[in-house]
């Protein structure tokens, strides 16, 4: 088989781990790809900055925009970040051109997800985005096909690295909030704003994906109630201790008769809950099937590594022609949003 040309546009914690992973594991991942995977192109803002890789064996792109035309590019991977701006304007362009598009940007996903998978869908291409909720945990996965044929009532957990790095470090080595983020932030774990780690919007973007994943709804980011850490100071975590919980940042969604309720907010979590034991950048996610019962995802949620770990699954998916719809059923069979009535839980 021809190798699989990616474009890889952004080059900063992911993009780079990308790079190193697919240095390291290549002989491995082209084994289970069935085709090398081959880095062709990539694109950043600062062309001189030392990322710590050799860089030199790839095309540098000035213009992202001319991607998507391109015939030797098969494949475009986005790692820059934002809701909107250049990470938009380059999805819809591939999307709309048939350009097979690997995404980690949840925030673009809880957004605007809906047009993006009705255009991969006209166009009939791939729109993978394995490393936009929960780091490393094949979490997209394990809902979208996995789970598949359950009825999911409820999904819940720890989507935020930084927050719980904050949370568990201010616990365990009775360190400053300021000071623990400043090094989840060295760690890679932080958004660009790190407002969108500790206000709990971050956690709020990946939960929105999970609730379409998990019930079959439109994505539904507008209803969902936010609020994070930014007020919790280390007495907080200690008179937690002392009634035997621990503050642990949990987004929670539920579908029933009175519709989606959606939440992400500093929780108590008895110190005997599995939930109270996951540290540091770790995440975990709850989905309670009809059929499968409980299932409880753990893993790195934050970091280079294990991001680049679930963008490169999702280009071994495209490597290998397995698609699907990017939200598990077609835009048109999704329920329309039905927020609940908080005021009535
Ligand atoms: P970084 O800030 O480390 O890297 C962003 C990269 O995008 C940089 O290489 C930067 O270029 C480039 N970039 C930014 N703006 C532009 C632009 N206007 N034009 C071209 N290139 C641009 O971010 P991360 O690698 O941490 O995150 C990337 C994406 O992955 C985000 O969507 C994030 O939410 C998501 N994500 C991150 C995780 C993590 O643990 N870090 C985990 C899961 C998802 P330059 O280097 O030249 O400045
Ligand atoms: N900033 C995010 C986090 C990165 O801390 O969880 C992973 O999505």
């Amino acid at each position: 088989h021809a190798p699989l040309r990616v474009a890889l546009v952004g080059l900063g914690t992911v993009g780079g781990g990308v790079i190193r992973l697919l240095q390291t594991n290549g002989n491995l991942i082209a084994r289970r790809a069935g085709r090398t995977i081959q880095v062709a192109a990539i694109s950043a803002r600062d062309r001189n900055k030392d990322r710590g890789v050799d860089l030199s064996p790839y095309e540098w792109v000035d213009d992202m925009t001319t991607l998507a035309a391109r015939e030797d590019i098969d494949v475009v991977v986005e790692l820059i970040g934002g809701a909107d701006g250049p990470a938009l304007t380059l999805a819809r362009q591939c999307l709309a051109a048939g350009k097979p598009f690997v995404t980690a940007n949840k925030a673009m996903l809880a957004h605007h997800g809906l047009d993006l998978a009705a255009l991969a869908e006209k166009t009939g291409i791939a729109l993978k985005y394995e490393a936009a909720v929960a780091g490393g945990i094949p979490v997209i996965k394990g809902l979208r096909e996995g789970a598949a044929a359950n009825e999911i009532s409820r999904v819940y957990g720890i989507l935020n690295g930084t927050c719980n790095y904050i949370l568990t470090t201010m616990e365990k080595e009775g360190r400053g909030f300021d000071d623990v983020l400043k090094e989840a932030q060295e760690l890679g774990y932080a958004e660009a704003d790190p407002g969108f780690d500790i206000d709990g919007v971050d956690a709020a973007h990946k939960l929105t994906i999970l609730a379409s994943l998990a019930f079959g709804t439109e994505l539904d980011f507008g209803n969902v109630a936010v609020t994070g850490i930014r007020d919790v100071i280390a007495a907080d975590i200690a008179e937690a201790a002392a009634l035997g919980y621990r503050i642990r940042l949990v987004g929670v969604a539920e579908n029933g008769p009175d519709g989606l309720f959606q939440r992400v907010h500093p929780m108590l979590v008895p110190t005997d809950h599995p939930l109270a034991h996951v540290d540091g950048s770790l995440n975990a996610v709850v989905a309670e099937g009809n059929f499968v019962g409980r299932l409880f995802f753990q893993g790195r949620g934050a970091g280079e590594g294990p991001t680049a770990s679930a963008v490169v699954a999702d280009l071994i998916d495209v490597a290998r022609d397995e698609y699907g719809d990017a939200f598990a059923m077609p835009v048109a069979a999704l329920s329309p949003q039905k927020p609940a009535d908080a005021g009535q839980r």
